[in-house]
């Protein structure tokens, strides 16, 4: 088929690459000049793992980027995948997807049937906006000319690939015939892993044939915009629920690792989704969450559970300052240390982290601080120009004379890390793991403070008066 993905950013350059894997003649339209360069050098414009192996091998064969729309006329599918960023009062800016709408419209051939696809994150009832905008800019007629499709994407930063290739489920929101028949035909491939034998060796992960095929879901276009949100804010509630969990056990004891596991194996529950953290943030969830409560407020129909995942989201990330507080007293002149800026690893996405919460009010106390991440370093500091802290190029700075080391991101780096190396530079060898990720253990046994999250099993030196070695 022949494929038409507008939006060369996260969702946008994996989704063409995926389907340009799979065998369509596809092509990225973007504005933005220097992505189209880097995309059409082979290189990602993102940091993905597997997209540095899979573009060199599509581009300039059935994969082309371009800021022309040209391409649209020859379409079957055109993918609408921009950005939908949030506004002041927390619903989504969907002033791209308007913009992408008209230039649609006006590309569009009046000689074929065109299925145009939403698949960025959107408010109910954006397909319908789509097609009017569409219907104005081409005087098409929409469901008789052209079709609008809600086709939701489920990829999480870091795993996009696998999550492309490999999706639990893929949800189809349209009743027009179709629209219905043409999505089936695009996605055939993908279900049926036609060619993946030989795809395999650019996957980044390991590929088993007996891997659970995706469930092809199909439904009206509100419902599909709708399975969106309510599954990412489910997801934050999860989340929200869990830290919740850890806050409770450092008050009446209890391991929320064991709650957490011992909860998972309820399999109407699940484990996943159940990892205590400073709180849950990142590209999606703050936005999707503030969304759905936004809309559901403006309709009279508030989402009070969502509500109450966000506010405890912003208690977590403060419970985590409060901690070192309380551990460490006045936070003036102490050193701190930052080890992940990222909202989770492998990933360079630093937007929306909770590390800029956290590490502004540290600053606001009194404290300097240091960080580091091996990916996120240069965003970060490129959105927070404001907040003054210490860049550290290795993970080790970061403890050079801090009263506390606090782990944010649990990059595998951290893990590996030579601990042993840093209990000397520390002024007070305090460790706070925010995602109880760390060998508690053997930083015990080295003579560190080690204090994690809704843990009751914590260390002798911890479980003191709060005075430290080192
Ligand atoms: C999410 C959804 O998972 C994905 O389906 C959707 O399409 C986009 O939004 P993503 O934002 O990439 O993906 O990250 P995800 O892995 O879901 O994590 C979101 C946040 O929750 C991160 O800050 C992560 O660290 C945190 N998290 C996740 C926890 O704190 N605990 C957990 O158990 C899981």
């Amino acid at each position: 088929m022949n494929v038409v993905c507008i939006g060369a950013g996260y969702v946008g350059s994996v989704t063409g690459t995926a389907f340009a894997a799979i065998g369509h003649q596809t092509t990225i339209i973007d504005i933005d000049q220097k992505k189209i360069e880097r995309m059409n050098r082979g290189e990602s414009p993102i940091y993905e793992p597997g997209m540095e192996q899979f573009l060199p091998a599509l581009i300039g064969r059935n994969l082309f980027v371009t800021s022309s729309y040209d391409a649209v006329a020859e379409a079957q599918v055109v993918f609408i995948a921009v950005g939908t960023p949030s506004q002041e009062d927390g619903t989504a800016d969907l002033r791209y997807i308007k913009l992408a709408a008209e230039h649609i419209g006006r590309a569009l051939s009046k000689e074929r049937f065109t299925v145009i696809v939403n698949k960025s994150t959107v408010p109910v009832g954006t397909s319908e906006l789509v097609a009017s905008l569409v219907e104005e800019a081409s005087g098409l007629v929409a469901d008789k000319d052209f079709t609008v499709v809600s086709n939701p994407e489920f990829l999480r930063e870091g795993y996009a690939l696998e999550d492309v290739f490999f999706p639990d489920r893929i949800v189809v929101g349209t009743v027009q015939p179709q629209g219905l028949q043409v999505m089936r035909e695009l996605y055939h491939n993908l279900i049926e892993r036609v060619g993946y034998d030989q795809l395999s060796e650019l996957f980044p992960f390991s590929y088993h044939p007996q891997m659970p095929k995706a469930t092809y879901f199909e439904t009206d276009a509100k419902s599909a915009e709708l399975i969106k949100y309510a599954a990412n804010a489910f997801l934050a509630v999860k989340i929200s629920y869990i830290n919740e969990m850890a806050r409770l056990c450092e008050v009446l004891g209890g391991n929320v690792r064991d709650i957490a596991e011992g909860m998972g194996l309820d399999t109407r529950i699940g484990k996943k989704f159940l990892q205590v953290s400073s709180g849950w943030s990142g590209s999606c969830f703050p936005k999707d969450t503030a969304e759905l409560l936004a809309t559901s407020q403006k309709y009279g129909s508030e989402m009070t559970v969502v509500k109450a995942a966000i506010e405890s989201n912003e208690r977590m990330h403060l419970h985590v300052v409060e901690k070192v507080v309380r551990k460490l007293q006045s936070l003036n002149g102490k050193r701190i240390g930052i080890l992940g800026l990222t909202f989770k690893p492998d990933t360079d996405d630093a937007r929306k982290t909770q590390a800029s919460y956290i590490i502004q009010k540290l600053v606001e106390l009194g404290a300097s601080v240091r960080v580091h991440d091996p990916q996120g370093m240069a965003m970060f500091q490129s959105l927070n120009s404001h907040l003054k802290v210490t860049y550290c190029r290795e993970p080790l700075e970061t403890g050079t004379r801090s009263d506390a080391v606090i782990l944010l991101t649990h990059w595998q780096e951290y893990q590996e890390l030579d601990w042993e190396a840093m209990y000397p530079v520390m002024r007070r060898p305090y460790v706070l793991d925010t995602r109880n990720y760390l060998e508690s253990a053997r930083l015990t046994a080295l003579g560190f403070c080690y204090e994690g999250l809704g843990l009751s099993t914590i260390s002798p030196s911890v479980a003191g008066d709060g005075v430290m070695g080192g």
